[in-house]
């Protein structure tokens, strides 16, 4: 089940173009930079206003160092990350100072282990107003107010305020990450793996959460995960990402049915139920290669079961197919791939 298709002309909140984060190696007494971590090799997509944007790949393939560039965690070592704001977009790596500080209030970011992200000797109510102390936002008694406002909204009780982390499960937790990414009015939120933590059963009311609050405050997401099972739900289109490169960008229900990259495909038949012995079992072999050395041409080239000659010294470029959809790979035109339903 995916979601309804939004308005397909709403204008970009966040558009990224041609990022790149390199993370130098060195070695030895004189730390020598003897190579490169290529974490995230030229990536361009963009977010819509109240969008999500899933972002899917296996660990390692530079999602959560995207996120954090976006963020400005990591200085990214080329590109430009732009965010709508007054009418324009204006180049988050442009920024100083106080333009800059503004800005860090409308992007938040929320992680995948709540437990360790959240200060273990803070009560919730002191943890949830944190940024707003921070950014020296009202005073004592007006911060306290919202806290209990953001409580609130995200499924918890005043009563809870004077409680502590531990105190709580590790969904109730996930409440309280929101509720602290939340405080300072932010317009778009980089989930980080938010609910791969935690059981099944939770996932569906943490997503659900997002999806509530998303509607209520016009919110748009970035939404990384590991699978494909998890941001079918709750994303509008996903990015499929492998070594630091963008394979695919489809709206979700496409996605599922009629991937474009064998890459894609190969993710979708790990979490397919297939019939055991099924001869159009394709389980992807193998581990994603090593960024400081990616593979020459198509970077999937030493897994793809499509690989041709071509692809082995090619890089395909990301090409537009549809409105809002891409692929990178030199067969998509000639192949006929398996969805989720074809299994
Ligand atoms: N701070 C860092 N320093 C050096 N290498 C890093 C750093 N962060 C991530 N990497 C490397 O960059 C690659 C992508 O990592 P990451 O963005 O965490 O991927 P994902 O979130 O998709 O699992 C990995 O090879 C990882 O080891
Ligand atoms: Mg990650």
């Amino acid at each position: 089940m995916s979601r309804d298709r939004k308005d397909t002309s709403a204008a970009d909140i966040l558009s990224v173009k041609g990022l790149k984060k390199y993370f130098p190696i060195q070695k030895g007494f004189l730390r020598r930079v003897v190579g490169y971590t290529k974490a995230v090799d030229g990536v361009d997509f963009s977010i819509k206003k109240g969008e999500t944007l899933g972002m899917v790949g296996e660990s390692g393939s530079g999602k959560t160092t995207v996120g954090r560039c976006i963020v400005r965690v990591y200085e990214p070592t080329e590109g430009s990350i732009r965010f709508h704001a007054n009418g324009k977009m204006i180049d988050l790596l442009e920024l100083k100072g106080q333009e800059r500080q503004g800005m860090r209030k409308k992007i938040q970011m929320l992680f995948q282990d709540p437990f360790s992200s959240l200060n273990p000797r803070m009560n919730i109510m002191d943890i949830i107003t944190e940024p707003l102390v921070i950014h020296k936002i009202g005073n004592k008694e007006e911060q306290r107010e919202r806290g209990k406002f953001l409580l609130d909204m995200v499924g918890l009780s005043a009563d809870h305020m004077n409680m502590y982390p531990h105190q709580f499960s590790g969904g109730q937790r996930q409440r309280i990450g929101i509720a602290r990414a939340l405080s300072l009015n932010p317009e778009l939120i980089i989930c980080d793996e938010p609910v791969s933590a935690l059981d099944v059963s939770i996932q569906a009311q943490v997503l659900n959460l997002l999806a509530d609050l998303q509607k209520e405050l016009n919110l748009s997401y970035l939404f990384i995960a590991h699978d494909l099972s998890v941001v079918e739900y709750i994303s509008d289109r996903i990015v499929v990402i492998y070594l630091g490169r963008i394979m695919e960008i489809a709206y979700s229900d496409v996605l599922y049915t009629e991937p474009r990259h064998p890459y894609t495909e190969a993710l979708l038949a790990s979490i397919s139920k297939y019939e055991a012995g099924s001869s159009r079992r394709y389980i992807l072999e193998g581990y994603i290669p090593d960024p400081s050395n990616p593979p020459a041409g198509c970077v999937f080239h030493t897994r793809c079961r499509y690989v041709k000659e071509q692809c082995r010294h090619e890089n395909p470029l990301l090409e537009a197919h549809q409105e809002g959809a891409f692929v990178a790979c030199h067969r998509f035109l000639e192949l006929s791939l398996s969805g989720y339903d074809a299994h």
